[in-house]
């Protein structure tokens, strides 16, 4: 998969795209990573890339302008691409979101700031807007970083065996895997004991203790 982000911060991704399962992804040939700082497709003075909103109101806009030349500039030798704008005003991301976005071959995601987007980016590109909550965030980044870690794992091929289990176990963007208690090593830590049956070797009593012990993350929450 190839995944462009087109972001006023593009230092912010150096990070995140190398260390862990992204990197691992990269390395495999699985996922590639193109960063674009918006401000090198503008042709406004001093780098320009935003304004006030006609009409009056709070904050500022992303231009129209340099947002369709780093798109058209991006897609120009590859596609068709799925284009992401990252705004609190989008549909919430979820994990069959995540599934359906690791089946594209072509991901352009777009990083909002300030107010938002000038809707003529919205419409003219056909940007689906995601938001990854019910709350704010200064910009479009952190959210971008969440969607690539949930997405680039669900890539076939990106993890080992054990863990593509696991992401096989949701259903209908719901987690469906339970949640019980899990202890390691040490079986006693500063007094803390793990419990008697955990150690035992019994696998039924085991599984009995873990059913009777789980909560799935969607009750918990209630
Ligand atoms: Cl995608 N962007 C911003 N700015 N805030 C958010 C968000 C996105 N998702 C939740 N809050």
């Amino acid at each position: 998969m190839r995944i462009d982000i087109i972001t006023l911060f593009p230092g912010m991704f150096s990070g995140i795209l190398n260390e862990s399962i992204l990197n691992i992804a990269e390395e495999k040939e699985l996922a590639e990573y193109h960063i674009h700082d918006l401000r090198d497709y503008t042709v406004y003075k001093h780098r320009q890339v935003d304004d006030r909103p006609f009409g009056g109101g709070p904050g500022m806009l992303i231009m129209p302008d340099p947002v369709f030349r780093a798109v058209e500039a991006i897609e120009k030798d590859g596609g068709p691409f799925c284009r992401i704008a990252l705004t609190p005003k989008g549909k919430t991301f979820t994990q069959s979101c995540a599934k359906e976005l690791s089946g594209e071959e072509n991901l352009l995601i777009l990083c909002g700031r300030y107010e938002g987007f000038d809707n003529r980016i919205i419409e003219g590109l056909e940007f689906r807007q995601i938001s990854i909550g019910s709350y704010v965030l200064s910009g479009g980044e952190a959210a971008a970083m969440v969607i690539l870690e949930s997405v680039v794992r669900l890539i076939p091929g990106v993890l080992g065996n054990e863990q593509s289990v696991i992401s096989e176990s949701f259903s209908d963007g719901r987690e469906t895997v339970v949640e019980y208690p899990q202890y390691t090593r040490p079986a006693e830590y500063r007094g803390m004991h793990v419990p008697d049956v955990l150690l035992s070797g019994d696998h039924e009593k085991i599984a009995e203790w873990r059913k009777n012990h789980s909560r799935t993350k969607d009750t918990e929450e209630r």
